[in-house]
């Protein structure tokens, strides 16, 4: 879809269709106003006779409205004025969108862009509606024989503002938008991947050349690289494999060479089986999920290199296969990580910090300002959070109120989780220098201390998006989260969000 912005009046609008938004108890917004000017009443009158009360997600398609110049006007139900949040705003142009892909018409002009959402200015506005259009428009088809073809799909969006002055600010939010939902779309794309296709190989693929495309230097290790580094915790989880793991690295170098990178680690669990330790059979297609960490990391590189950031971002996923087999990891086996820490491995299903760690060791070497880690790590953070929330933790309060902000900004939350020395105990082995389980509760917490023994020498955070990378049910797919949070924070960090 092409996007552009554009300030001026609904009345005066040569395109297919004008947008405008109408609150509940049939309060007009100011574009649908200036149109029932134009038309001398024609909205309003319509509104009065209730076919369009403002509802939260209603749409009304109306055609040849007096006084306008374009061929159709679409109202857009907001809900309660005094409610209207970055909830409700998502809706508003996810509702929009949807409706016009079913409409004739090929391009819009959307004046819901100068809705008042509190606190936020012109340029969320735009950045978001980007993401929220190209979200809404998403589709994963490659394996289906026949697409279902939408007859005349929404090419063209002018975003409206209601001044000349915010053109600029429009102009460059716009970009913006549209890098962190090109980076969404990647992160779904490899998410929603067979795990018959995305294995760990081809992850390295799409990594490296996504490198070549951006002219970024990526490093593939193989088994015998991390052998020979002493990855033996990483290496445990892909023996059951018959798929060889990867541990893939990728640079970008926005800045100075010499200025300290943010790292990224995500998680790259292409397929978890459990292992020996193995899942029940409901729902284990689902686990193909379990490289969205990974596929995160993936799109928030690309996301930055497409805006030319000026900071240094560097990221490494452990890539592998949690399979059971012949020479898969047993309950009670116990390894040694790269860091020297020993651990009992009593549960194989708790791969995730098994591979997590050694490549958390392995970042120290580059020498980190910041390392952040994403991982869809428990189900505990599930039962938590639920789907709204990724599970937050780190070793610096300032950090996370950092990621919390951007969160917020991105609409793509997270919250505050503990990291407590309390819970360390858990972790206690009678074997080794730690079990990879801590028992029955508090397991996203138990997980995350887990991780911290490994990020002692670096501010460190991470995120459990067990429950926010992907949707079950009707509508299955990757949600391409937390790639706006990260990107928002990274926005944030290289100064270029007001
Ligand atoms: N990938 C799973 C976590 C997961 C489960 C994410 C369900 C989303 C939905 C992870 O590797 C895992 O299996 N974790 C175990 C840990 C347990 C054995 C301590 C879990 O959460 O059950
Ligand atoms: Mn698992
Ligand atoms: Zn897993």
């Amino acid at each position: 879809m092409e996007f552009s912005i554009k300030s001026g009046s609904p009345e005066k609008q040569r395109s297919a269709c004008v947008v405008v938004g109408v609150f509940e108890s049939r309060k007009l917004t100011l574009p649908a106003e200036l149109l029932d000017k134009a038309g001398s009443g024609y909205i309003g009158d319509i509104v009065r006779r209730g076919d369009m009360e403002g509802k939260s997600g209603t749409t009304l398609l109306l055609h040849n409205v007096p006084g306008t110049l374009c061929d159709r006007v679409l109202l857009i139900g907001l809900g309660k004025e005094k409610d209207f949040r970055e909830k409700e705003f998502a809706q508003a142009i996810r509702s929009a969108v949807k409706t016009l892909n079913e409409t004739g018409a090929f391009d819009a002009s959307i004046f819901l862009t100068e809705l008042a959402v509190k606190k936020r200015d012109v340029a969320w506005r735009v950045r978001q509606t980007a993401i929220i259009a190209l979200d809404a428009t998403y589709r994963f088809d490659h394996f289906k024989s026949k697409k279902e073809e939408i007859r005349r799909p929404l090419r063209k969006l002018t975003l409206c503002v209601e001044r000349r002055n915010e053109l600029a600010p429009a102009e460059e939010a716009l970009k913006q938008g549209i890098a962190i939902a090109e980076g969404m779309t990647l992160a779904k794309d490899l998410g929603n991947q067979p795990p018959n296709v995305c294995n760990p190989a081809y992850l390295a693929e799409r990594a490296s050349t996504l490198a070549a495309d951006l002219g970024l230097t990526c490093e593939v290790l193989e088994r015998d690289d991390m052998e020979k580094l002493g990855m033996h915790s990483l290496l445990s989880v892909a023996n059951g494999a018959r798929q060889p793991p990867k541990l893939i690295v990728v640079h970008y170098r926005g800045t100075r060479p010499s200025d300290k990178p943010l790292v990224l680690v995500g998680k790259g669990v292409t397929f978890d089986t459990g292992g020996i330790s193995l899942k029940p059979a409901a729902d284990m297609d689902e686990m193909k999920y379990d490289m969205c960490g990974a596929a995160s990391v993936l799109g928030t590189l690309l996301a930055v290199a497409r805006m030319k950031l000026p900071i240094n971002v560097t990221i490494i996923v452990p890539a592998t296969e949690n399979m059971p087999g012949g020479n898969a990891t047993r309950p009670g086996d116990i390894v040694t990580s790269l860091s020297g820490q020993t651990i009992e491995i009593l549960n194989t299903d708790a791969e995730g910090r098994l591979i997590l760690c050694d490549a958390l060791t392995y970042a120290e070497r580059l020498e980190p300002d910041t390392v952040i880690d994403v991982a869809t790590l428990t189900g505990a953070c599930v039962v938590a959070l639920g789907g709204v929330a990724s599970g937050l933790f780190a070793n610096k309060d300032s950090l996370a109120r950092e990621l919390l902000d951007a969160g917020d900004e991105a609409h793509d939350r997270a919250w505050h989780m503990p990291l407590w020395d309390d819970y360390q105990e858990l972790l206690k082995s009678p074997f080794a220098d730690m079990a990879n389980i801590g028992g029955r509760y508090g397991g996203a917490i138990t997980a995350a201390c887990f991780l911290s023994r490994f990020t002692k020498k670096y501010d460190w955070a991470h995120l459990d998006i067990a429950g926010t990378a992907w949707k079950s049910g009707a509508d299955k797919g990757a949600t391409g989260r937390p790639v706006s949070l990260l990107t928002h924070y990274i926005l944030q960090r290289a100064g270029q969000l007001n």
